[in-house]
């Protein structure tokens, strides 16, 4: 497996969002409160790019239809959580003041 960077430690921020692609696969990294997050960007609906949601309250708002996936469960939030499968996350590594995915 190798490291592949993604951020720079002292860039992030609560709400920082920036999508990669890592091998060919679509990753969203963010952070929200003070907790940092990687997922696959893809969202678990219809597959939309989840780079252009919404950070809000634990949650990213999938801009195409509006569903919340909590970010620290996965699930989708509201009517269709048992129904959606949820978010994809990948274990986020530091090295050194970097912070990025080992594929
Ligand atoms: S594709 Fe994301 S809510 Fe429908």
């Amino acid at each position: 497996m190798a490291f592949y960077s993604l951020a720079n430690l002292v860039d992030l921020y609560d709400g920082f969002s920036a999508a990669h692609k890592v091998n060919g696969r679509p990753l969203l990294l963010i952070q929200d409160r003070g907790e940092v997050f990687l997922i696959e960007n893809r969202c678990p609906h219809m597959d939309a790019p989840l780079a252009s949601g919404r950070i809000s309250e634990g949650a990213i708002v999938c801009r195409a239809h509006g569903i919340g996936f909590d970010l620290r469960s996965g699930r989708a939030r509201g009517a269709l959580s048992d129904m959606l499968d949820c978010l994809r996350f990948f274990p986020v590594v530091y090295e050194g003041n970097k912070v990025g995915v080992e594929l």
